[in-house]
């Protein structure tokens, strides 16, 4: 996607604190990217090249990705694969999976072997140790898929053990309240693409006058197409967000989509972690509700989505 469409790359630094932070971890610097859509089309080679540079500057000591780096054909993930080589990061670089990565049969083996291939980790609902066995890093599997199962994985944890969660889609900080998350990344909105200053996305503001709209006409109306079938939640579609005890923090993407970006432009995020004491009431177990209801959508196959 040509620079006019997409604007400059927006280097956006963010302090998370995180309660009972060890000490040792105390200013510890995490790049996020997200939503690299390298189809080709979707982005250009400059503004990769931009961000793989502009994450290397920020020296980090973990690299986290959140999924989308194709966008229906796996295949350019191999090409996609030898320029992420040259990402630099002290303990090491950890993924997860969108719904894009996920289009065909054989997408998520092939984009989970490209990927394993250059040396980073590709977490499907598992949990690692990056940074040390006393902060924990989990990877859901995509929100869209038959096997997001935070249960499986979240109750395993200890209440008192700080955990940074990467999961594709922003709307899973809401099944995801049931458990302590200190930090959630998630991607998948593209910040919404076109926003209106000081009013939010422009599929904030149209899924209200959609729903008035008559199914019979929506189809011959621009601009009708059911953007909450995206996410739920347009509210977060970037930035920080806090959502209970949780933080959540939702990468603008560096893919764009037809028709571009306006007052949007693609993103690395430069996150410093910083220490605050543990809340009293984290010295009991937090219950695990079961009860939560999922918004679980079909694929991407299913629908159009970002
Ligand atoms: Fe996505």
């Amino acid at each position: 996607m040509h620079r006019i469409l997409t604007g400059p790359l927006t280097i956006e630094s963010v302090t998370v604190a995180i309660a009972g932070l060890p000490d040792r971890l105390q200013g510890t610097t995490l790049v996020h990217l997200s939503d690299l859509h390298y189809d080709g089309f979707r982005l250009s080679e400059t503004l990769l090249q931009q961000a793989i540079a502009a994450t290397n500057r920020a020296n980090p000591d973990l690299i986290l990705l959140t999924g989308d780096y194709v966008t229906d054909d796996p295949e350019p993930i191999h090409d996609l694969a030898q320029r992420l080589q040259s990402l630099s990061s002290r303990a090491g670089i950890y993924a997860v999976l969108g719904n894009h990565d996920l289009c065909y049969r054989h997408s998520q083996t092939q984009i989970t072997q490209a990927l394993t291939a250059i040396g980073i980790q590709v977490l499907w609902n598992q949990i690692a140790y990056p940074l040390g066995a006393d902060i924990a890093l989990v990877g859901l599997a995509d929100m869209w898929s038959r096997e997001f199962n935070p249960q499986s994985l979240l109750s395993q944890l200890p209440l008192q053990l700080p955990r940074i969660v990467l999961s594709h889609n922003p709307d899973s900080a809401v099944p995801l309240q049931a458990w302590r998350v200190d930090l959630q990344l998630s991607g998948h909105t593209h910040g919404g693409q076109v926003v209106i200053p000081g009013l939010g996305t422009i599929s904030q503001w149209l899924d209200p006058v959609r729903r008035k709209v008559p199914k019979s006409l929506r189809r011959g109306l621009p601009l009708m197409r059911k953007c909450h079938k995206v996410v739920q939640h347009w509210e977060w579609a970037q930035g920080l967000h806090r959502i209970g005890d949780h933080t959540l923090y939702v990468n603008r993407g560096l893919g764009t989509y037809f028709p571009g970006r306006l007052f949007c432009p693609p993103e690395v995020t430069v996150i410093t972690l910083t220490g605050k004491p543990t809340p009293d009431a984290w010295g009991a177990p937090m219950a695990n509700n079961r009860d939560v209801a999922l918004a679980v959508n079909p694929s991407c196959g299913a629908i159009k989505s970002m």
